[in-house]
């Protein structure tokens, strides 16, 4: 069963087409980071027009690539949120006019599952459950746990900056460049010792996260005119992987979970894979760093397992910029 998924909730347009919710046929991500990069971030309106401009080549070009004629689609799943207003409209209203035109059923997909469901396109050994989902973007930091499919309990989330946003944020003081993530990690490799211990909230008791206190104690030290950017980006990075890997595994073993899921574009980072891997007693999945970040494969996977369950959406179907995992 092909379902056609489709991504705008932020800066990546992207479509694909997924075979019985775990075989990529096709995932097309046209990036607008080139873009913001200018800006220095993500500058919304840009991003909106960008979808609109994008979406219709993209969807030609997964149907080509995946090989298959409009017929041969159960069903359109779109992001309906978290995310940018103006980007989520575009998709959404897409996904509205191709399912009605080809008569096919629509299904609204949170975006923080979808990341969730990489997991399911990466073999045929689907994750076990009850399992710990980590997902770490630009937007979001959360802790859930998945009991099956569609059943999250959430944990804890961040209070204030998400890790990628932090990453973001630290990488902008550094005069690195954008997005964050991949610049402060290639940055951190250049370093072989992690010289300044930076502060880390551990909300002792509780399964949240903080991350804004460790970005002043970059620019703190930024001020001071002290260290060099590259021992800066190393040691932020440190302080971050430490957090996210503590945490999620002080939880994992709380709530006995079978497996640890990494989710989000945090997810590719390498340090927090490694560490995570070798912190934890119970094993740990990362999906390939393409299906970490932003892309609709996952959105049509997850769409999937929604219309196993009858979960279709009415006409009526809206965006939901603070959705929420529960
Ligand atoms: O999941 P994603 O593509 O989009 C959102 O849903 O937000 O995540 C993007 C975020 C950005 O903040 C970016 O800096 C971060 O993921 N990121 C990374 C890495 N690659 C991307 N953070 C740390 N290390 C990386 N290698
Ligand atoms: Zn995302």
């Amino acid at each position: 069963m092909n379902i056609l998924g489709i991504e705008s909730s932020c800066d990546e347009t992207s479509a694909a087409v997924v075979a019985d919710g775990t075989r990529i046929l096709s995932n097309i991500v046209a990036s607008q980071v080139e873009i913001h990069a200018r800006y220095g971030g993500i500058v919304p309106e840009v991003a909106s027009r960008q979808h609109l401009i994008a979406f219709v080549t993209t969807i030609q070009e997964t149907l080509s690539q995946a090989q298959i004629s409009w017929s041969e689609l159960a069903a359109i799943a779109v992001t309906v949120g978290p995310g940018l207003v103006g980007s989520l409209l575009v998709g959404v209203n897409l996904a509205k006019a191709i399912a009605l035109a080809r008569h096919l059923p629509l299904i609204g997909i949170n975006h923080l599952e979808g990341h969730i469901y990489a997991h399911w396109l990466e073999g045929n050994n689907p994750p076990a459950f009850p399992a710990l989902c980590l997902i770490a973007s630009g937007g979001h930091t959360e802790l859930v746990v998945m009991r099956g499919h569609g059943q999250y309990q959430p944990l804890g989330r961040t209070r204030d900056d998400a890790a990628g946003e932090a990453f973001d944020k630290v990488a902008r003081l550094l005069g690195l460049g954008y997005p964050g993530g991949p610049v402060i990690e290639t940055a951190a490799r250049t370093v072989t010792t992690v010289p300044i211990t930076l502060p880390r909230a551990w909300l002792k008791g509780s399964d949240d996260f903080s991350f804004s206190g460790l970005k002043t104690a970059v620019l703190r030290l930024i001020q001071k005119a002290e260290p060099k950017a590259a021992i800066l980006a190393a040691s932020f990075q440190e302080a971050v992987v430490d957090v996210l890997v503590t945490k999620t595994v002080a939880a994992a073993k709380k709530h006995r979970v079978k497996e640890i899921l990494l989710a989000g574009g945090v997810a590719t980072n390498e340090t927090l894979r490694r560490h995570m891997a070798s912190h934890s007693p119970i094993p740990v999945r990362c999906p390939s760093p393409a299906l970490c970040t932003d892309n609709a494969a996952m959105i049509a996977a997850c769409g999937y397992f929604h219309l196993k369950a009858g979960q279709i959406a009415g006409w009526d179907l809206d965006v939901a910029p603070n959705l929420m995992l529960r």
